[in-house]
C-alpha cells in the first residue's frame, strides 16, 4: 500500500495492490468504504441521475437500480441483447471480409472499426436502433462501392480504407466519451464540465444533439410499444414498459422523459461502449501475437460447433450462448486479466478505519489496483497479522507465469475427467467487484464472447511486425492500446451468400 498526493487542495490518496485485501473491502467492507464523490463526481456532468454518479447511500440509487434490474437477467440478455450483438458483430465480420480481399490480406488499423462495432451495439442492446444508424454496416455499403478501388498501399505495409463521415448522432456520443475521459483527470470535474459547455459551443451542441436523439427515440419506441407492434427490442422498450405498468398501477400518466430514465439509458453507451470497445481491441491483438492460442481456439469452436461446422455456415446466436466452450471462456478471461480495460476501482472511506494495519481517516480515497504485483507479478508480502479479519480468499497465481498470457490457467480438470472453465482460478478484478462492481458484467461477456468468437470463427489473425503489434497504451476513461492493426485471410465458411456485404440493405439513403 502506498500514500500519494494528487495535488494542491486535495487529501492524500492510497493505492492498494493485493488482491485478497481489495476483494475484502469490495464485497465485505461495504459499510466502511463506498463509491465517492471522488469517482462519482466525473460521471456527475455527464449523466447525473444515472446510478453510476451516485453513492450507495443516495436516496435515488435504489430506484435507478430497479429501474435497470432486469436488464442483466439470463432471459433478457438472451432474448433480447444477444440476437442485437450477434447482427452488429456480422456486419463487422463482413466489413473485415471485405477489407481483406480488397487489401489483399496487408495488416489495416483495426481500432476505428472495433470503436464503431462496439457503439453498434451497445446502441442497438440499448436503443435498438435500425440499420441506417449502424456505423459499420453503412462503411461496408460504402467500400462494396468503392471495391474496383484497390487501396494504397503504405511505406511499412498497412493499408487505409476511406471511411464515411461519422453520424451526427455518433458523433456526440464519441465527443461526449472523450469529454467524459477529461473529466477523471480533472481536480474539480462538476466546475470543469460547466465551463467546458460554457466556453465550447461545440461541446454544447453535442449535448443538445444527444438529448434530441435519446428523446426522439423514446417517442418513437412509445407510439410503437403502444400499438405493441414488434414487442420488446432492447433496454428502452424494457424501461418504457415498465414505467406504463407502474404509472397504471398508481393510477397516473407514465412519464417517459424523466431525467433518471434518460440518464439510465445513456448510461449504457458511457458505461458500456469504451469498455468493451478497448477489452475487444486487446482481444484481437492477444489473438494475433499468440497463435498457438488462436489454432487451438479455432480448434475448440469447430468442435463445439460441429453441425455449423459440418454445415459450413455461421454458428447461430442460440448456439454462441447456449452451447459451453471452456476454452473460448479461458481466453477470454485471460485477455481481461492480461488487458483489463480499467486497471483501477475506486473506493472511499465512509469513516476512520484500518488498511492493512494502518489508520485510515474518514474521506480517504483508495485506487485498488487490478493490474500490477498480486495480478501481473508476484505478491507483496503482507504479515497474516496485518490483514482484516474478514479477509479470507488465498486465491493466487503461480508466480512463475503470471506475466505471460496463458488462458489454459482458467481450466481445471474435474475428477470424471472433463475440462470446465473456473472463474475463480486465481485474482482477477476487471469488472471490480461486490455491490458497486460493474452492473453490465454479464452484458459484457456475452458481447465479447460472441464477437470473439465469431472473428475467430471467420478469420484467421496473422502476426504482425513488432511495431504494428506494440502493446504500448494510453490512458483515458480506458487503458487502451495505441496500436490495433490486423491482417487477415477468410477461414470460414468462405462466402457467407445473402447477408454478406454486397447484400446490404440497399433502402439505406447514404450519400456518398
Ligand atoms: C469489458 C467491458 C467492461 C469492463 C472491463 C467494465 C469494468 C467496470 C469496472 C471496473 C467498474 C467499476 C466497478 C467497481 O467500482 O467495483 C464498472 C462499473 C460499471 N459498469 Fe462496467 N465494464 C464493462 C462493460 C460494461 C457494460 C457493457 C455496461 C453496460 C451497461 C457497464 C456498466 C457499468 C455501470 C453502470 C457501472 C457502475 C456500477 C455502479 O456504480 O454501481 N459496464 N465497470
Amino acid at each position: 500500500m502506498t500514500q500519494i498526493w494528487m495535488g494542491p487542495l486535495q487529501k492524500p490518496c492510497l493505492i492498494l495492490s493485493d488482491f485478497r485485501e481489495s476483494q475484502d473491502i469490495l464485497l465485505r467492507r461495504t459499510r466502511e468504504f463506498d463509491r465517492g464523490p471522488f469517482s462519482t463526481s466525473a460521471f456527475a456532468g455527464v449523466v447525473p441521475n444515472h446510478h453510476i454518479a451516485m453513492s450507495s447511500l443516495d436516496p435515488r440509487f435504489k430506484g435507478n437500480k430497479e429501474l435497470v434490474r432486469d436488464l442483466m437477467t439470463p432471459k433478457f440478455l438472451h432474448e433480447v441483447s444477444a440476437p442485437q450483438i450477434y447482427a452488429k458483430t456480422m456486419a463487422l465480420v463482413d466489413l473485415w471480409a471485405l477489407k481483406a480481399e480488397l487489401g489483399e490480406g496487408r495488416p489495416f488499423n483495426a481500432r476505428r472499426d472495433i470503436f464503431d462495432a462496439a457503439i453498434d451495439i451497445i446502441n442497438a442492446v440499448a436503443f435498438g436502433l435500425e440499420d441506417d444508424q449502424t456505423t459499420i454496416k453503412n462503411q461496408a455499403k460504402f467500400l462494396s462501392y468503392k471495391s474496383g478501388q484497390r487501396p494504397a498501399i503504405n511505406a511499412d505495409g498497412t493499408v487505409d480504407f476511406p471511411e464515411l463521415p461519422t453520424l451526427p448522432n455518433i458523433a456526440a456520443i464519441e465527443a461526449i466519451g472523450l469529454h467524459l475521459g477529461e473529466q477523471f483527470k480533472a481536480p474539480f470535474p462538476r466546475l470543469m464540465h460547466r465551463i467546458q459547455m460554457l466556453i465550447s459551443p461545440t461541446l454544447a451542441k453535442h449535448f443538445t444533439q444527444k438529448d434530441k436523439f435519446i428523446r426522439d427515440e423514446i417517442d418513437k419506441a412509445v407510439v410503437r410499444l403502444c400499438k405493441d407492434e414488434s414487442g420488446t427490442r432492447s433496454a428502452m422498450d424494457h424501461i418504457l414498459q415498465r414505467e406504463m405498468r407502474a404509472a397504471e398501477k398508481a393510477g397516473r400518466e407514465p412519464i417517459f422523459h424523466s431525467p433518471r430514465i434518460h440518464d439510465e439509458l445513456f448510461g449504457f453507451l458511457v458505461a458500456g461502449h469504451d469498455t468493451s470497445s478497448t477489452a475487444i481491441a486487446w482481444m484481437v491483438k492477444n489473438i494475433a501475437e499468440y497463435p498457438e492460442v488462436q489454432i487451438k481456439l479455432r480448434a475448440a469452436l469447430r468442435t463445439a460447433y460441429s453441425e455449423a461446422h459440418a454445415e459450413g455456415r455461421q454458428p447461430s446466436v442460440v448456439e454462441l450462448w447456449k452451447i459451453s466452450v471452456p476454452y473460448l471462456d479461458a481466453v477470454l478471461e485471460e485477455s481481461l486479466r492480461y488487458d483489463g480495460p480499467i486497471p483501477i476501482t475506486l473506493r472511499e472511506a465512509l469513516d476512520d478505519t484500518v488498511i492493512l494495519g494502518h489508520k485510515i481517516p474518514k474521506e480517504t480515497v483508495v485506487f485498488l489496483l487490478s493490474d500490477g504485483p498480486d495480478y501481473h507479478s508476484p505478491p507483496i508480502p503482507i504479515p497474516e497479522h496485518a490483514r482484516s479479519p474478514s479477509s479470507r480468499d488465498r486465491r493466487s497465481w503461480d508466480p512463475s507465469d503470471m506475466h505471460l498470457f496463458k488462458p489454459d490457467r482458467w481450466l481445471k480438470t474435474t475428477e470424471n475427467g472433463n475440462i470446465v472453465y473456473d472463474s475463480q482460478s486465481g485474482p482477477m478484478m476487471a469488472f471490480g467487484l461486490g455491490p458497486r462492481g460493474c452492473f453490465g458484467r454479464r452484458l459484457a461477456y456475452l458481447e465479447i464472447r460472441i464477437v470473439l468468437a465469431l472473428l475467430v470463427w471467420n478469420f484467421e489473425f496473422h502476426k504482425l511486425s513488432d511495431e504494428l503489434s506494440s502493446r504500448d497504451s494510453y490512458d483515458s476513461i480506458t487503458k487502451s492500446p495505441v496500436r490495433c492493426y490486423v491482417s487477415l485471410t477468410k477461414v470460414m465458411p468462405k462466402e457467407r451468400p445473402q447477408e454478406g456485404a454486397c447484400a446490404l440493405n440497399t433502402s439505406l439513403d447514404i450519400k456518398l
